[in-house]
């Protein structure tokens, strides 16, 4: 499921309960999970449907694009939960430009910056088959494993 291709949402199809729950079954499950991102492959889902935790809340990209990548890139770590323990060291660029549909099937297009853009690329990349462990430079040790290794030394 991880490494297929997501199918492509129909806008009509934004109207039916189901997809309106699956929704509100992702960022819930992102929340259980401390998530700031989830990609509806990761639960089992092969749709072009990417939920963003942001600063007002979850937001759902549906069918979402990155119509500009910009050249500045930056590293930073990133894990995945679908791939749990594991952590490494990402390039992706800074500055991104999405566009997607909205969970109303409302066209939406909007920049991206630092890690915004981030978790953008990261499930956008889930949603063509593409997990972080293909691009990390190094595999990392995690910050949590790092601390909780610093207190038992303690
Ligand atoms: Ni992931």
């Amino acid at each position: 499921m991880l490494r297929r291709k997501a199918d492509t949402v129909k806008a009509t199809e934004l109207r039916k309960p189901e997809l309106q729950q699956l929704f509100l079954d992702m960022v819930e499950t992102m929340d259980d999970n401390d998530g700031i991102g989830l990609a509806a492959p990761q639960v089992n889902k092969s749709i072009q449907v990417a939920i963003i935790k942001t600063k007002e809340g979850a937001l759902v990209l549906v069918n979402p694009k990155i119509t500009r990548f910009s050249l500045r890139k930056e590293l930073g770590e990133e894990g995945c939960l679908s791939i749990p323990g594991v952590y490494g060291t990402v390039k992706r660029s800074r500055n991104i430009r999405v566009h997607a549909l909205d969970k109303r099937g409302k066209r939406i297009n909007f920049k991206a910056a630092g890690l915004f853009a981030r978790v953008i690329q990261h499930e956008v990349d889930h949603l063509n088959g593409i997990l972080f462990i293909d691009k990390t430079v190094e595999i990392t040790m995690g910050k949590e494993k790092l601390e909780s290794m610093e207190k038992s030394k303690r």
